[in-house]
């Protein structure tokens, strides 16, 4: 027992972190362990060195009235962004349009913290400026996509896993100099596929794993279990999975010492199938998911981050604001790309003279949010373009 309890206090990196990140001014772990009664089992665990750190982070992006803005598409995503309103995906467009979203004025008032693409967090905006340092300016705390994307999940029943472990903790340490302060890491479950065990295993032992390395490197990770609206299926079947994945989740943070005021969780609300005949209000979904986050989740969880998932801008946040027509026990929130972006993106169409009236329009959808956090949302005054479901059949993040 002694050996065992030695062993895991040297736990440090076998390779020395001056090997990989030359001259950079990275924490040395604390000396502070946590200790069980000497006589139980060996469970003496290194706390992160950031501890405080991480805690802090979350709470501010936890903070009323506010959420995150998801902005992290993958190029080839982008691209797809892009295309829809007939532009080509280069850097430049990609650049124009980020510059866009973070440089709108008092979005800071309703957005705590930004998700980048890696390109975004080494990427300057139009005018010269650090993207990074507009968003702390506008007092949003940068966060980074670290997954390297899914690939087919071999003994599946074609069902797919997140790709992104191998050399994580040496580009987390690198996105931390960089500015970033949280990352997120989304895979997925398929429900017409299954679930199979295997793939939720898969999925929640690759959360714990990357959440336990975040964390280690000082970013606050956002463990995102995606469960995709494609299929048939009711509204209960949602429910029941919901379930089975986030008790996995849970599982194995704890078994890889994940601190869990320190995470935040990126859920799918939970609605019935997207192809399915019975459609739920959103009283019926706010009572589905906070069932399931009431069963799942910890108090100690600082803040619940939804995804909107292909749901309209005007759906998201209806069912954001059903949820919070009473206390939760965390912050319950939004972190949405298409939601937020959707009209936003088709309102500057590319063009220099609308980036104005896009930037408005991305003020609009935030603000709306913002009041959804507080259970202040009325629905009203909605444009028809908001009210479009933006679902696609197999959509691929
Ligand atoms: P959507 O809100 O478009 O589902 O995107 C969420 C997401 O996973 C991006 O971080």
């Amino acid at each position: 027992m002694a050996s065992a309890s030695a062993t895991l206090l040297k736990s440090s990196p076998i390779i020395d972190k001056s090997e990989w990140i030359k001259g950079q001014n990275l924490r040395q772990p604390s000396a502070c362990v946590i200790r069980c009664h000497p006589t139980s089992v060996a469970l003496t665990v290194r706390a992160s060195s950031y501890a405080d750190e991480l805690v802090k982070t979350a709470k501010t992006i936890a903070s009323p009235g506010r959420g995150i803005l998801a902005m992290d598409e993958s190029n080839a995503t982008c691209g797809k962004r892009l295309d829809s309103i007939g532009l080509e995906n280069t850097e430049a467009n990609r650049q124009a349009y980020r510059t866009l979203l973070v440089s709108a004025p008092g979005l800071g008032e309703y957005i705590s913290g930004a998700i980048l693409f890696e390109e975004t967090l080494y990427q300057s905006t139009v005018d010269g400026k650090k993207m990074v340092d507009v968003l702390v300016e506008q007092n949003i705390v940068p966060g980074i996509k670290v997954d390297k994307g899914l690939v087919p999940l071999p003994g599946s029943n074609n069902e797919s896993w997140c790709q992104g472990l191998d050399g994580l903790s040496s580009r987390t340490a690198a996105y931390y100099q960089q500015g970033a302060r949280f990352a997120k890491w989304r895979t997925v479950v398929s429900i017409p596929n299954g679930p199979s065990a295997l793939a939720v295993k898969e999925a929640a032992w690759g959360l714990a794993r990357y959440a336990a390395i975040s964390q280690d490197s000082g970013l606050v990770p956002i463990v995102e279990p995606e469960i995709l609206l494609d299929g048939e299926h009711g509204i209960d079947r949602t429910f029941e999975v919901a379930q089975k994945v986030w008790a996995e989740v849970f599982f194995y943070l704890a078994e890889n010492n994940v601190l869990f005021e320190g995470i935040l969780l990126k859920p799918s609300m939970v609605t019935p199938g997207a192809e399915c005949k019975d459609k739920a209000t959103p009283q019926q979904v706010a009572d589905y998911t906070l069932k399931l986050l009431h069963r799942r989740i910890p108090p100690a969880v600082p803040g619940i981050m939804f995804l909107s998932g292909g749901q309209s801008e005007v759906e998201a946040t209806l069912n954001l604001n059903a949820m919070n027509q009473s206390p939760n026990p965390w912050h319950v929130s939004f972190s949405y790309a298409r939601a937020l972006q959707n009209t936003c993106l088709k309102t500057w169409g590319g063009r220099p003279e609308n980036v104005k009236a896009a930037q408005d329009t991305l003020l609009v959808r935030a603000k709306a949010n913002s009041l959804a956090q507080l259970g202040k949302y009325t629905g009203e005054g909605e444009s028809e373009e908001a009210k479009k479901g933006m679902f696609v059949k197999g959509y691929v993040y």
